[in-house]
């Protein structure tokens, strides 16, 4: 009795003790389309073995089929439910946001004056956008039965402003190569957080965007979902269809957003990684082990 005593003490000891100097910075944690807070307990639960007392937020927020509404709609949702892990670290916080989460993680940043998110780890996240419909069937069945099932005939209605077209999240983000001028007319978002087309705050939201320490892209070609998979680190398609790296691109040359900026500063980290799925980045520990865990400090 008296040693289990003396151990239960010794224990609240030494977890007070790791609270008080773990020093991980809090994590946020983004989910994706057609996924919720719960999914994400895998992540939470690597995160919590490798730094224990990591204070981790994940916004039950625009989950499952809510997650195809227009995304500024979703955007000041987020914001609220990070607001106050933000506001009171002085340190900084760290975010993970995994597929289309990652869209909403940089639109917040680009919008939050003077925020304090030191890295962004983005996982298989659509950066340049989306350019293939894969087989969700709950996506066609259930939820936007709106939306041809060939790519090439997509911008036909997210394109199409008179249609429900940028009121589905997946069409604010749908970046057809055969239809440019198009596409940067009528996307209201992916072209807007690129600052590709002008807007009156694109300085600020740059600034923004530039308080960030690292943004680290993870993906690779076994995705199965994000088309092309190098969207994921910012590369898209050109009109063959061959891929257009970041470096070469417009967005990044004139420093559209200040990527180049970052990139020169030594802030981009890309991994490309073999042999995981759309849905297993989240919880795959060789991908923690790389690529996430050294940027949750
Ligand atoms: C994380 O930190 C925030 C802000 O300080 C606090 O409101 C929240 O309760 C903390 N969460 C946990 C699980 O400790
Ligand atoms: C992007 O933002 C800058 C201001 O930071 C602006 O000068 C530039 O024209 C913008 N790019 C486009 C394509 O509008
Ligand atoms: C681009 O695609 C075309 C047509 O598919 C192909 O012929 C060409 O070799 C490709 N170019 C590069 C640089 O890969
Ligand atoms: C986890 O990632 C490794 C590569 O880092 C890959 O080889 C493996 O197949 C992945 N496992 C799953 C279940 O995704």
């Amino acid at each position: 009795m008296e040693t289990s005593i003396s151990h239960c003490i010794f224990l609240l000891f030494t977890t007070t003790l790791l609270v008080a100097t773990n020093g991980y910075k809090p994590v946020i944690i983004i989910h994706g389309m057609l996924d919720g807070a719960p999914e994400m307990h895998f992540m939470h639960d690597m995160i919590i073995k490798a730094h224990p007392g990591t204070n981790i937020t994940i916004p039950n927020a625009y989950s499952y089929k809510r997650s195809l509404e227009h995304l500024w709609d979703q955007v000041p949702a987020y914001k609220k439910a990070i607001q106050d892990v933000i506001n009171e670290s002085p340190d900084g916080v760290n975010m993970v946001c995994y597929s289309q989460g990652g869209l909403m993680c940089r639109a917040i940043i680009e919008k939050l004056d003077n925020h304090n998110v030191e890295n962004l780890i983005l996982l298989s996240s659509p950066q340049m956008g989306q350019f293939g419909v894969p087989y969700m069937p709950n996506l066609h069945t259930s939820y936007v039965p709106e939306l041809p099932s060939t790519r090439t005939e997509v911008y036909r209605i997210c394109y199409d402003l008179r249609a429900i077209g940028q009121l589905i999240s997946v069409c604010e983000y749908w970046n057809d190569p055969y239809h440019q001028p198009e596409y940067l007319r009528s996307s209201d978002f992916l072209a807007v957080i690129n600052n590709q087309s002008a807007h009156s705050e694109s300085q600020q939201w740059r600034k923004n965007f530039l308080r960030l320490k690292n943004v680290v892209m993870i993906g690779g070609p076994d995705d199965g979902v994000i088309t092309p998979w190098q969207s994921s680190h910012f590369a898209t398609y050109d009109k063959n269809l061959n891929i257009t790296e970041m470096k070469d691109q417009e967005v990044y040359l004139k420093d559209y957003f200040g990527l180049k900026t970052l990139d020169a500063r030594g802030g981009l980290h890309t991994y490309g990684i073999a042999g995981v799925i759309h849905t297993f980045w989240h919880r795959n520990q060789t991908v923690f082990d790389c690529c996430i865990e050294q940027f949750l400090t």
